[in-house]
């Protein structure tokens, strides 16, 4: 089991390990009041949900203890699922000192957490995330958020949560797909700043990929570790923060661009990543050579690194623009000087932008 501690005005602890969620004297202590709400969603509450609400009742017998199961998948990320939470909390009749905890992917994360930071003004919520892109990156750093048809995540809050326990034993039952996506967020924070990271990652590949649990284990607690250091200093996203945007600008475009049924998120992100390095190199920023070594290391992960087919380039910049108020002719990306050194990179031209993705689109079939 390793702890990561997130610092900052309202401090929490990351606990990774197996078997966590069964763990109820540690779950209990985060919780204040005598009610618990506990969120999942369809696919993740008949396998965990009745063992983690028997474990706090055991360590609260003056509490009760509520699952309220959510559609799988990001269609359930709305006000309507939202509103739905808050009619159950009012039926419920959660107190200001009432628990909501988060069990699932970073869909039920994110709504789970904007139902906390919401109701009564906001109230305690621990995440206990199942898949290794939660794990990594959405149960950590307090954003909370939901759809709306318009875009991903245009209403939320900072919400940071009390604790995070990641049980690295849920992890056996995630999809492969699933779990390469998750592993993209963790190539990305070597890609942004630690290149040893990156070649730890090269050389436990296999391990990660077999779910071998140690292996599981430091990947998660090293990219925890970035994420803390980097959501400490600028909770709010003033600054640092939009590092952790490396090849999401991209990435955005493209699943947007795709619509659903496309590339996952952690798919599209490691193509991005591959498109800004690209640019790097482009831009005389960085060695060609590592934007080729990042692109093995995400293929190894048996992760996409190719722009898919039939996507209109000019069209992914169009909404690039869109996605970050760029001005006329230039845009603002997170880009690199090599490997584990990443930069906010403004006044980037469009031409550019286009000469570095048209060598990386697949061919037709
Ligand atoms: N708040 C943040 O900082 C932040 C950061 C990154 C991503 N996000 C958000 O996270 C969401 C994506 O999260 P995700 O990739 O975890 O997707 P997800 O929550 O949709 O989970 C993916 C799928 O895996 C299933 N699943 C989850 N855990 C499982 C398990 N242990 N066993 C079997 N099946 C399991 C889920 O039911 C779902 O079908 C997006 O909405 C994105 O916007 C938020």
């Amino acid at each position: 089991m390793k702890h990561v501690d997130v610092g900052g005005a309202a401090p929490y602890r990351i606990a990774i390990g197996e078997g966590l969620l069964r763990d109820g004297a540690a779950l209990a202590k985060h919780v204040r009041g005598r009610h618990v709400m506990i969120v999942s969603d369809a696919q993740v509450a008949p396998l965990y949900a009745r063992d983690l609400a028997d474990a706090l009742q055991a360590h609260l017998p003056d509490a009760r203890v509520i699952v309220s199961c959510i559609p799988a998948g990001e269609a359930s990320k709305t006000l309507d699922r939202f509103a739905e939470l808050m009619r159950e909390l009012a039926d419920f009749g959660a107190t200001r000192d009432a628990c909501i905890v988060a069990l699932g992917g970073g869909v039920v994360g994110d709504l789970a957490g904007f139902a906390a930071a919401c109701w009564m003004r906001g109230i305690d919520c621990v995440q206990v995330p199942t898949t290794l892109l939660a794990m990594v990156d959405s149960s950590v750093g307090g954003k909370t958020a939901v759809d709306l048809p318009q875009g991903k995540n245009l209403v939320g809050a900072f919400h940071p949560p009390r604790a995070v326990f990641a049980d690295t034993a849920t992890l056996r039952t995630l999809p492969d797909r699933e779990l390469r996506a998750g592993l993209a967020e963790v190539v990305k924070y070597g890609a942004i700043r630690d290149i040893a990271f990156l070649d730890w990652l090269q050389a436990h590949a296999d391990a990660l990929l077999a779910r071998d649990p140690a292996a599981l284990v430091e990947a998660i607690a090293r990219s925890c570790a970035h994420k803390a250091d980097i959501v400490e200093r600028d909770p709010r996203e003033r600054g640092e923060r939009a590092l952790l945007n490396f090849g999401h600008t991209f990435a955005h475009a493209i699943e947007t661009e795709q619509g659903y049924g496309g590339l996952n998120h952690g798919e599209a992100v490691s193509v991005g990543m591959v498109c800004a390095a690209h640019l790097s190199s482009r831009l005389g920023m960085a060695p060609e050579s590592d934007a080729t070594r990042l692109a093995a290391l995400l293929t190894r992960f048996g992760l996409p690194v190719a722009i898919p087919a039939g996507l209109d380039l000019a069209a992914l910049v169009d909404r690039m623009r869109l996605d970050k108020k760029a001005t006329a002719g230039s845009l603002r990306f997170v880009l690199w000087r090599g490997a584990g050194k990443a930069e906010i990179t403004p006044g980037v031209k469009d031409a550019d932008v286009l000469a570095a993705m048209r060598p990386l689109q697949s061919a037709p079939p």
